[in-house]
């Protein structure tokens, strides 16, 4: 789809899910409970299972279930292996009914390693994102977070206007969503860079010219007009 919506202007939200509790979920749960925000994080796994993680590695963050977490939250993340969040059997996986009229950032990548041969997550020539958007009607997708590492994640945030700050890079296609979502990226200590439409996400992914990407706004910006030319 290239088709750009606007759903009107949003209020910042103050409440993130987070679907997955590994190494970038906790990350950004970290960084977001820092930031000021309520987090609620949650794995496939009862929460008594990952509270201790959880207080470790992103304290102040309330653990619970996945359908809990997303109905409460403002804004979501999904931040689980994409071939959970999109079974080969065709199974409902995510929370769809909480996830109706949210937005949701989907931090995923497909990872053969993890997530398996997957020819319906990589021939049919759409972003992995737009795949997850088709299964979640009404919900307001953004692809983010996904180029870089989690380690870079960790120690990347900085200051607006701190010359050595990094940027991530987003797409979406419902430009108040993406806004809400540059604006998590500002206050989490990145520079946000929309690209647009969820399409324009391709160069986020494994094997694209952005996939690890630790760089600057406007590093990014040259890397994605090299891609285009
Ligand atoms: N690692 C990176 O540097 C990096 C960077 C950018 C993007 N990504 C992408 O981000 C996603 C997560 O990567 P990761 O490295 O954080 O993986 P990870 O360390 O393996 O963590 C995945 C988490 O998802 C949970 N999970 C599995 N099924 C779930 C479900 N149905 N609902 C909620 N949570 C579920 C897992 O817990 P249980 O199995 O116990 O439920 C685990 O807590 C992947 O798609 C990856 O490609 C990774």
């Amino acid at each position: 789809m290239d088709t750009l919506t606007n759903s009107g202007s949003d209020s910042r939200p103050t409440t993130i899910g987070i679907l997955g509790a590994g190494k970038v979920g906790t990350v950004l749960a970290r960084l977001a409970v820092a930031s000021g925000y309520r987090v609620l994080i949650a794995s496939s796994r009862p929460p008594a299972a990952i509270a201790l993680t959880i207080d470790v590695l992103a304290h102040g963050a309330e653990v619970t279930t996945a359908s809990d977490a997303a109905g409460r939250a403002d804004l979501v993340i999904l931040a689980l292996p994409l071939g959970k969040a999109v079974p080969r059997d065709g199974h409902q996986a995510l929370p769809v009914g909480e996830l109706r009229d949210k937005i949701v950032i989907d931090a995923m990548n497909y990872w053969w390693e993890v997530d398996g041969k997957r020819p319906d997550l990589t021939d049919s020539g759409a972003t992995t994102s737009e795949l997850v958007a088709a299964l979640l009607p009404g919900s307001r997708v953004v692809k983010a977070f996904n180029h870089m590492g989690y380690h870079d994640l960790d120690e990347g945030p900085r200051p607006s206007g701190d010359p050595d700050r990094k940027a991530i890079a987003l797409s979406g296609d419902d430009v108040a969503a993406n806004e809400v979502a540059a604006d998590l990226i500002d206050s989490l200590g990145f520079d946000a860079v929309d690209l647009g439409p969820l399409a324009e996400g391709a160069v986020l992914q494994p094997g694209r010219e952005l996939f690890g990407a630790n760089l600057s706004a406007a590093e990014i910006r040259d890397v994605v007009e090299q891609a285009a030319a």
